[in-house]
C-alpha cells in the first residue's frame, strides 16, 4: 500500500490524473474501472481539460463503474449514468459503447449483476480502479459486514450513507435504499487500484482502512491486501494517521529514486 499525502485536495486530484493519464497515454485501449461521489469531480475535470487540450485519447477505452442506484433511471439527474455522462463522457471522445455502468433498473437484477461481471471478464479485466471512500469505510457500496470475496451485486445502503448522500437529493428520505455494486473481490481482481480520499470527514475511515485490522467492517481495508494499491489523500483526510512522518519520507525517497532512474 502506498501512502501518498498531498497538500491540498486540488494536488490530490491532480495526482490521481496525472496517474489516470500516464496509463492511457502508454496504454490507450486501458480498461479503467470508474467511480462517482463529490471527490471524483475534480479528477473528472482534469481527465477532460487533457481530452480537449489533445494530450491523450479516451476513444479506445473502455470504463466499468463501481455501482448504481437500484430503481433510478439512467436518464435522472440521480442516476450515476448520468453524473458520469455530464462529469466526463458527454464531454470526451470516448465511445459510449465502451463506457459501462450496472443497470439500477434490470428487470432481473440478479442477471443484471452476473452479466456486469461477464462484461468486466470479456474486456479482459479492469487495469485502474478509481476508488473514492464512505465515511463508513466503504467502497463502491461495499457497506460495513460485506463480504470482502463478493462479486457484483444489490446491497442496502446503511442509514450513515443515505445520509451521506442526501446532500445531493431534495430530501434525504429520496435517497435509495439499494444499489447495484461491484463486489469487494471484483475491486481486488484490478491490476491496480488507486483511492482518493480528501476532507475531515474522510479521516477515520482513512486511518481504518491503512492502519487498522483487515476487517470487514471497513471493507477499504482490503487493499492492505492488494499488490498495486495508492491511497491518495489530502491532508484533512490524512490527519488522524499515526505514522504520516513514514509515509512522506517513504514517498520521498521512491519519488527521488524514480527521478535517478528516470535521468
Ligand atoms: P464522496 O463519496 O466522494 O461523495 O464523498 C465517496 C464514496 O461514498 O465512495
Amino acid at each position: 500500500m502506498r501512502v501518498i499525502i498531498e497538500k491540498s485536495a486540488s494536488d490530490a486530484a491532480n495526482f490521481v490524473a496525472e496517474t489516470i493519464l500516464e496509463l492511457v497515454e502508454n496504454r490507450p485501449n486501458a480498461v479503467l474501472g470508474l467511480a462517482t461521489g463529490g471527490t471524483m469531480t475534480p479528477v473528472y475535470e482534469r481527465l477532460l481539460a487533457a481530452s480537449q487540450n489533445g494530450r491523450v485519447s479516451f476513444q479506445a477505452v473502455s470504463t466499468f463503474n463501481l455501482d448504481e442506484y437500484v430503481g433510478v433511471k439512467a436518464s435522472s439527474e440521480h442516476s450515476y449514468r448520468y453524473f458520469m455522462d455530464k462529469s466526463f463522457f458527454e464531454s470526451t471522445d470516448i465511445d459510449r459503447c465502451r463506457t459501462h455502468l450496472p443497470d439500477g433498473c434490470a428487470e432481473d437484477l440478479r442477471a443484471e449483476c452476473e452479466q456486469y461481471e461477464g462484461l468486466i471478464e470479456q474486456a479482459g479485466g479492469i487495469d485502474l480502479q478509481l476508488l473514492g471512500i464512505g465515511s463508513d469505510g466503504h467502497i463502491g457500496f461495499n457497506e460495513p459486514g460485506s463480504s470482502l470475496s463478493s462479486r457484483t451485486r444489490v446491497k442496502t445502503l446503511t442509514k450513515q450513507t443515505r445520509l451521506d448522500n442526501s446532500r445531493f437529493f431534495a430530501a434525504p428520505e429520496d435517497v435509495p435504499y439499494s444499489a447495484i455494486t461491484m463486489g469487494v473481490g471484483t475491486i481486488m481482481d484490478a491490476r491496480q487500484i488507486v483511492l482518493l480520499a480528501t476532507g475531515k470527514n474522510k479521516a477515520i475511515a482513512v486511518r481504518a482502512t491503512v492502519e487498522g485490522p483487515l476487517s470487514a467492517m471497513v471493507t477499504a481495508s482490503v487493499l492492505q491486501w492488494h499488490p498495486n494499491a495508492l491511497i491518495v489523500l489530502d491532508q484533512d483526510a490524512a490527519s488522524e494517521l499515526e505514522n504520516v512522518a513514514d509515509y512522506l519520507t517513504a514517498e520521498k525517497i521512491q519519488r527521488e529514486l524514480l527521478s535517478q532512474h528516470n535521468k
